[in-house]
């Protein structure tokens, strides 16, 4: 796998798991193009990559305001030509459960974690396939979208499935051009996603979403905090990307919670009576893990 010298655009690449996937690919000797929506963040990620040698160009960008992707994405290719490996990782994270989530939970959630990586891939792909050199797409869910939380995270899980069902589909597309595609899965991973409500769109006011207890989200951040490295993870996707394998899961010890729900599945298709016993089981042994991110 032979970057050097090659483009990597990265959304959400001013923080966290973005960031270290940025400092990963300047350690190939790729050219970063890096995409975010907090400015600030932006100017000092870029400042520290430069500081380590990287070549930066940097794009402010809500990825869920399609015009303005739009004329991101044809400032990059004009400038840039397609990227070499395109990085759908902005992403934000809010507990909203399913019973009672907002409108506005659905509407922010969707709107980033889902359309604003459809645009990404809609902008990019095309151009990725037509220069013809081959290259990467990784995407960013989470390990709900392998499993579900049944404590509250329905529609940030829902998000990160619908990032996993893309992905899957879009590897099988672009594998006849010589496009690689993976999907990482992550558990818990100290990043800045606790608080995601720092990038809050103008039109939305905290009260209009649902809003975790002071302790439930100070516990929420202790997970947060207590998970491995990003650098860790960027680590992990690119030894994915480099033998060429799709699902990146980083947490193995949500081994259990992923076989026992596809036992479920499988047993269904078999007809088998009562086979929710083990997955209620298994929920409860998952809510203990509260919360996944
Ligand atoms: N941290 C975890 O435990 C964890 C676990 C699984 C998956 N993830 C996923 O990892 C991805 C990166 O999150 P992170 O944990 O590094 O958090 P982070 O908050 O540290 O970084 C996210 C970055 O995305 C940017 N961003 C947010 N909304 C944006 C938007 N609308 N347009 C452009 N940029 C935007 C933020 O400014 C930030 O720089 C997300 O997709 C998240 O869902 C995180």
């Amino acid at each position: 796998m032979d970057m050097h010298g090659k483009t990597a655009f990265i959304t959400g690449g001013a923080s966290g798991i973005g960031l270290a996937i940025a400092q990963r690919c300047a350690a190939e000797g790729m050219t970063l193009l890096i995409a975010d929506i907090e400015e600030g963040a932006l100017a000092g990620a870029a400042a520290t990559l430069r500081a380590e040698g990287a070549t930066v160009f940097t794009y402010r960008l809500d990825v869920a305001d399609l015009d303005r992707y739009r004329a991101v994405a044809a400032a990059v290719i004009a400038d840039h030509g397609a990227p070499f490996l395109l990085v759908n990782n902005a992403g934000i994270a809010w507990k909203a459960p399913a019973s009672a989530a907002t409108p506005e939970d659905w509407r922010w959630t969707i709107s980033v974690n889902v359309l604003g990586l459809g645009y990404g891939l809609s902008l990019f792909v095309p151009a990725m396939i037509a220069g013809g050199q081959g290259g990467y797409v990784l995407n960013t869910a989470s390990i709900t979208g392998l499993i579900v939380s049944p404590g509250g995270s329905a529609v940030y899980s829902a998000s990160k499935h619908a990032v996993v069902a893309i992905s899957e589909t879009l590897a099988h597309e672009l594998r006849p051009h010589g496009i690689h595609v993976a999907v990482l899965c992550p558990g818990s991973v100290a990043t800045n996603i606790t608080d995601a409500d720092r990038n809050l769109p103008a039109d939305l006011t905290p009260d209009a979403l649902s809003s975790a207890a002071a302790e439930e989200r100070a516990f929420t951040r202790s997970f947060v905090d207590n998970g491995i490295a990003p650098a860790a993870v960027a680590d992990q996707a690119f030894a994915a990307l480099a033998e060429r394998r799709f699902y990146v899961v980083t947490h193995p010890e949500y081994r259990d919670e992923i076989e026992t729900r596809h036992r479920q599945i499988e047993a269904a298709v078999r007809g088998e009576p009562a086979s929710d016993v083990a997955l209620l089981a298994m929920a409860k042994q998952v809510l203990n893990l509260q919360p996944l991110t």
